[in-house]
């Protein structure tokens, strides 16, 4: 097997322990690279005042992390900047949240650069190369300038938006010509992928041929859609360990036998949150007759907190969670209680073991791991209910969950009704067709599909 080179923004590093909100990307690669080996590239997490390229690693078992600093203005730019500011509100379709800034450009080109510089010496003649997500877009070019003649692959966790918005980027051009460095290009879903071809071949006077294979020029790329997925083996084990148990126990004791409906989610505007507390609202504005016997957790930890509109959602958050309470709350029951602080995997999953009702309704997602980790959490005698939204990309391969239109609280609410009204049946069938999925399709099994893609590549990019 050859040696894997993973490179990302984001690094989960090894003495840290499970963690506590490290998003979907980290916890994948984790476990992609822990039946792999190999090495895994990326930023620390934290600044020097001046840039030394100098890299701090650990090891353990067949995993090598290997880390840089970088400077205060990287991060303004490059991290707070183009990636938070730009992009990740552009490709979740929120043109209104973007902000077009050229010294964010000028940000995450140079720290791309330095990524390049650093990382390039790393690899060997034989290496799979493998890069990860929108902060990471120019690497491919970069490396391939630097003599880097290795397969190439990149993965976009999020979404690809329409070509309409993503042509109110003024250097929309670019970004997408700096794919094409590549040889595979890898896409949550297919929807995703449809998006891209539409742009290349509006845009680019590319074409899409069999197989996959996009053309612009004189290069071809292999683009392909590859759902990603949890390490399911291990966290439905994870669900039965002591950690899980207490968990679920606490829950069940402070429950005193009300049901619960759970959402976990970084504290991200993409994930729909003051619609999800409206959709509940509704519910207990419809149902006095539920009052009392139901309520809601919500685990949001804190993201991005330099970004303005991180701060307006957390503090409009605070705001709603408030009001509901104060408008529904009685002496003896809290109806929604509202956590900002993350928790490691096993006790989530006892949390959501507990749970009658999970609920998963971002505006808009690449995936959302959460939806699949309720699922391999659940008993399977006596499952809860998964509620997702349908503009997450697990909803193209979880359509037996409850699917709901996030923006409308009347929808939502009348999905908590049937989700905690629905007979044993029913949620034993759609439970059984949703984790025959999750353990199908589970994290092993995309990295297979993008790195036996990512092998084949030559082949592709001669036909
Ligand atoms: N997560 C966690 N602790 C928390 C909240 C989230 O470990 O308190 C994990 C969660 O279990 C999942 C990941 O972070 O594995 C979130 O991935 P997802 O795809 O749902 O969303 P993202 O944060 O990547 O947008
Ligand atoms: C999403 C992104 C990842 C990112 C994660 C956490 O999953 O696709 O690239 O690592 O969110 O966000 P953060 O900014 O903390 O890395």
């Amino acid at each position: 097997m050859k040696r894997l080179v993973v490179i990302s923004n984001r690094v989960q590093q090894l003495n840290q322990g499970p963690g506590g909100n490290q998003g979907g990307l980290a916890v994948a690669l984790l476990a992609a690279l822990k039946e792999r080996g190999g090495v895994w590239f990326g930023w620390s997490g934290s600044t020097v005042p001046e840039f030394t390229g100098e890299i701090a690693y650990e090891h353990e078992g067949p995993t090598t992390t290997a880390v840089i600093d970088l400077e205060p203005q990287d991060i303004d730019e490059y991290y707070n900047g183009f990636a938070n500011r730009t992009l990740w509100p552009l490709f979740h379709y929120r043109v209104d949240l973007t902000e077009f800034e050229r010294d964010f450009e000028g940000g995450y080109a140079r720290v791309n650069h330095r990524f390049a510089d650093t990382v390039a010496p790393l690899i060997e003649e034989e290496d799979l190369v493998w890069v990860h997500d929108y902060h990471l877009v120019p690497l491919g070019g970069e490396l391939r300038r630097r003599g880097v003649a290795n397969r190439l692959g990149f993965f976009l966790h999020i979404p690809w938006p329409p070509t309409d918005l993503l042509v109110s980027l003024p250097s929309h051009r670019r970004l997408v010509e700096a794919l094409f460095a590549y040889d595979v290009v890898g896409f949550q879903t297919a929807d995703w992928l449809e998006n891209f071809r539409h742009y290349v071949t509006t845009q680019l006077d590319g074409t899409v041929g069999e197989d996959g294979l996009v053309t612009v020029g004189d290069r071809t790329i292999r683009a392909i859609p590859a759902p990603i997925g949890i390490e399911t083996a291990e966290f439905e084990a994870a669900a039965q360990t002591q950690a899980a148990a207490f968990a679920r126990d606490r829950m069940y004791m402070s429950a005193t036998g009300r049901s619960l409906i759970v959402g976990v989610d970084r504290l991200d505007y993409s994930k729909g949150l003051p619609e999800r507390f409206a959709g509940y609202e509704r519910f207990l504005a419809q149902h006095p007759d539920r009052r009392g016997l139901v309520y809601m957790l919500q685990i949001a930890p804190p993201s991005r907190e330099k970004v303005d509109t991180y701060q307006e959602i957390r503090a409009a958050l605070d705001g709603l969670s408030g009001r509901i309470n104060g408008e529904y709350a009685d002496i003896d029951w809290t109806p929604l209680r509202y956590v900002n602080k993350g928790y490691p995997r096993p006790e989530l999953a006892g949390v959501y073991r507990a749970a009658r009702v999970g609920l998963v309704t971002p505006l808009r997602d690449g995936m959302n791991l959460v939806a699949k980790e309720f699922v391999a959490a659940q008993d399977p005698r006596d499952p809860g209910v998964l509620i997702l939204s349908r503009f997450a990309g697990a909803a193209a391969q979880m359509t037996d969950a409850v699917l709901v239109n996030p923006y409308s609280a009347d929808e939502m609410s009348e999905a908590i009704l049937r989700a905690l009204t629905m007979p044993r049946e029913e949620r034993i069938r759609r439970w059984e067709s949703l984790i025959d999925c999750v353990r199908r399709e589970d994290v092993h099994w995309w990295c297979d599909l993008f790195l036996d893609a990512l092998e084949d590549a030559d082949v592709a990019a001669v036909a």
